[in-house]
C-alpha cells in the first residue's frame, strides 16, 4: 500500500505494509532518529511527533494513520545553527541526565506552548504527565520549560 505524508516540510510516499508502526518507518526507513524507542506501549512517551500539531506516540500509530496528515519531528523543530527555544532552553538549563526522555519532554512542550505561550507549573506538569523520566530531570526540566515560553513571549511565570 501507498502512503503519503509529510514530514519536516518534506514530502514522504512510501510502498510499505500499512500496519507497520511510524515510529520504525521514522527511525529506519527515513533515518529521523529524534524519536526512541521505549516501551513500545504508548506508556513513556519518548517515541513522540508533533502530527498534525499533536504530540502523539507513534510506537502505537500504524503508518497508515498517518496518510496525507503532517508530521513534525525533534530534528523538524530546529537545528543546530537555528534551534527551537525548547531544545535552546533545555540545553541553557542542562535539563537531562541520560537524555532518554527528552524527545518526549520537548514534544509535548512544543504542542503545549502553541496552545498556550505562557502555561504555570501545574499546566505544564499535566502536558507532560504521561513522559516518564527516570532521571530525576524533572525540576530542570520545568525550568527549561519556563525558560523557553518567557524567550518565546510568554513571561515564564
Ligand atoms: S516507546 Fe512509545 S510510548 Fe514508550
Ligand atoms: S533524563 Fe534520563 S529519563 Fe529523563
Amino acid at each position: 500500500m501507498t502512503i503519503d505524508f509529510t514530514v519536516n516540510g518534506k514530502s514522504v510516499s512510501l510502498n510499505i505494509d500499512p500496519e507497520t508502526p511510524l515510529l520504525e518507518v521514522l527511525r529506519n526507513d527515513l533515518e529521523l532518529n529524534g524519536p526512541k524507542f521505549g516501551c513500545g506501549l504508548a506508556q513513556c512517551g519518548a517515541c513522540s511527533v508533533l502530527l498534525e500539531g499533536r504530540s502523539t506516540r507513534t510506537c502505537v500509530t500504524p503508518v497508515s494513520a498517518v496518510n496525507g496528515m503532517k508530521i513534525t519531528t525533534l530534528e523538524g523543530l530546529g537545528n543546530e545553527d537555528h534551534p527551537h527555544p525548547l531544545q535552546l532552553a533545555f540545553i541553557e538549563e542542562q535539563a537531562l541526565q541520560c537524555g532518554y526522555c527528552v524527545n518526549s519532554m520537548i514534544i509535548s512542550a512544543a504542542a503545549l506552548l502553541q496552545s498556550n505561550p505562557n502555561p504555570g507549573n501545574d499546566e505544564i506538569k499535566q502536558a507532560l504527565a504521561g513522559n516518564l523520566c527516570r532521571c530525576g530531570a524533572q525540576p530542570r526540566i520545568l525550568r527549561a520549560i519556563k525558560r523557553a515560553a518567557a524567550a518565546s513571549g510568554g513571561n515564564g511565570s
